[in-house]
């Protein structure tokens, strides 16, 4: 048969390229593979279907992701598909350094090529850790083949001492209460073993179950799934009938394009506001964007979430956690109570729109999600983007992780050259700081460091610990977690090391925060400014070899997303030349 036509008059898939080759190109392709014991007719033109995983045990947060894998090729079989289920590459937040964000974007290259490189007609990207999802999600982008993602769930609430303890959030106190002398070795390390009871990744609301919820309010995740614990059965049957929808998208050709609209963008923009989400989401949103070719500006996160309230009580801005979310309803009922808010035709890879994937949505526990008229904070709560002298191309931070009274500030800086001597200085019971200094940790941007770390969330001052203060303003060009708190001003670009203002501060200068009016100022005088920045040396360079060498000299800045130049914007799905 003539691989590029079915007899129907329907578009042949990408996959007959290979396994519908009646020569010698197509016995190569379709002999190896048989060595897996497939029956004859998977190659008889049925999609194909690339599962692509994350799985590690590198990456606990992912590593029962085969497991998920085996739910999703049950979908896929039933609803006539081939499913091959194959590895990308993992990176997990607890172990990686210098930080997983230096290899999001070698994730999304490596996964793009894989995508295009192989016979496959469409693909299920399972991920949970932080940057597993933007990651495999840009990857997918770049190529534009019908894509659902399947995320893994959260873990269960951690239990310690009769209370819910939160994936990092818990942590941060934990080690300031030991800092300060409140906590004892044995609660601190049997805290250690309460706090990751199953499998799945962090269940507060950080960066991982943002990018979850992002995932299913932009529409590439089916409705409701995005909260489901990790261990929970429903999670499994989501993921086999994910599999039998991705069959259904080949076979509808409804590509990731058509999914990742700019209506998309701005539900989930919206979204990641009402539910209290990662400082992160606004980085990998717009990375996603820059592959999809949808038009995103920092600003957008700030102007589209005017009038968006703070709607989930999670952590680290509230009570909650994420096994609470989803017994509460999860994203649909925060969809459907913003719905005035919302693009509700937006047609997601349920194959259904916004409007008819909410109507059922009913919420279980107004505790966890309030509503429109009594929220959890009002308008204006989450992540904010500032703009002034210091941070001409933008700076963002977390109203709601914040202090209220340290909203509008102006402090005196203490600045140091990298977190290491910060964080040497931090211990020093004579060190030259109070409540209201601000304290800059400059160099820890993408060039910088190189890789754009979670350091921002600095910690506080061991001396003003012991004097009961819990919070200050804290400056950086790095990102934090997004189980992190605390009135942190983040991503501030250009960053230091690429000659951005931040570079130029010194120790006794005087800064001004003013989050009512969006201004992030150094209050320096210009000429002075300028003679500093005529006599500003960029640092040396950390590596000359390997990826980080090619990542220093293509990434972007925070405003942009931090992709690499070279990989913003799509190649497609162009089937490349023979092999052989
Ligand atoms: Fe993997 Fe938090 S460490 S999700
Ligand atoms: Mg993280």
């Amino acid at each position: 048969m003539d691989p590029t036509t079915d007899g129907t008059g329907a578009a042949p898939l990408r996959s007959q390229q290979w396994f519908g080759d009646t020569g010698r190109n197509g016995f190569i392709h379709r002999s190896w593979m048989r060595n897996q014991g497939f029956a004859d007719d998977v190659f008889d033109g049925r999609p194909v279907v690339g599962i692509a995983s994350t799985w590690s045990e590198l990456t606990p947060c992912n590593a029962h992701l085969q497991e998920v894998a085996a739910a999703v090729k049950r979908g896929v079989w039933e609803a006539g598909g081939f499913p091959l289920e194959f590895p990308a590459m993992s990176l997990g937040e607890p172990l990686m350094r210098p930080t997983t964000m230096l290899y999001r974007n070698l994730l999304a290259m490596e996964l793009e090529e894989l995508l295009r490189a192989n016979p496959l007609d469409g693909v299920v990207l399972l991920a949970g850790c932080d940057k597993t999802t933007p990651g495999t999600l840009m990857a997918a982008a770049s190529v534009d083949l019908p894509t659902l993602m399947i995320t893994g769930g959260p873990m269960l609430n951690g239990k310690f001492q009769g209370r819910d303890i939160g994936s990092g959030t818990d942590v941060w106190r934990f080690s300031e209460e030991r800092r300060a002398g409140r906590m004892s070795a044995t609660d601190y390390s049997m805290a250690e073993s309460c706090m990751s009871r199953s499998r799945g990744h962090c269940m507060t609301m950080g960066t991982a179950s943002t990018m979850a919820c992002v995932t299913e309010a932009l529409g590439v995740q089916l409705p409701g799934t995005a909260a489901i614990p990790a261990v929970d059965s429903r999670r499994y049957a989501a993921a086999q009938v994910g599999g039998r929808r991705i069959v259904a998208m080949i076979n509808e050709d409804q590509r990731l394009s058509t999914v990742l609209t700019r209506e998309a963008f701005v539900n989930a923009i919206r979204v990641n506001a009402a539910i209290g989400g990662s400082t992160n989401a606004v980085v990998h949103l717009l990375a996603i964007a820059g592959r999809i070719g949808v038009e995103l500006s920092l600003a957008d996160f700030d102007t589209l979430t005017s009038e968006i309230p703070l709607l989930v009580d999670l952590m680290p801005s509230g009570r909650f956690l994420m096994e609470d979310f989803a017994y509460a309803g999860g994203v649909p009922v925060v969809m459907k109570e913003l719905s005035d808010h919302l693009n509700l035709d937006h047609v997601t890879v349920s194959g259904r729109s916004v409007r008819d994937n909410i109507a059922d949505a009913q919420c279980w526990n107004r505790e966890v999600i309030g509503t429109v008229e009594e929220p959890i904070q009002p308008a204006g709560s989450g992540t904010v983007v500032l703009f002034g002298s210091l941070a001409p191309r933008g700076a963002v931070l977390k109203v709601s992780a914040a202090s209220p009274e340290l909203l509008s500030h102006v402090g005196t800086a203490l600045v140091f050259d990298t977190i290491e001597e910060y964080v040497v200085a931090s211990e020093d019971p004579d060190l030259d700081v109070t409540a209201d200094t601000v304290l800059v940790v400059r160099n820890a941007g993408p060039k910088g460091y190189p890789g754009f770390p979670e350091v921002g969330n600095v910690p506080i001052p061991k001396r003003l610990l012991e004097q009961g203060v819990l919070d200050m303003v804290r400056i950086s060009d790095a990102r934090m977690s997004g189980t992190g708190y605390g009135t942190c001003v983040l991503h501030v670009a250009p960053e230091a090391a690429v000659g951005g203002p931040l570079g130029l501060i010194r120790t006794g200068d005087l800064v001004r925060l003013d989050v009512p009016n969006r201004r992030l100022d150094l209050l320096v005088d210009e000429p002075e400014v300028a003679a500093r920045r005529a006599a500003w040396v960029p640092p040396g360079r950390s590596t000359d070899r390997g990826w980080a060498r090619l990542y220093v000299e293509h990434v972007q800045q925070a405003d942009q997303g931090v992709d690499l130049d070279f990989l913003t914007g799509s190649s497609g799905s162009t089937i490349p030349r023979h092999s052989h």
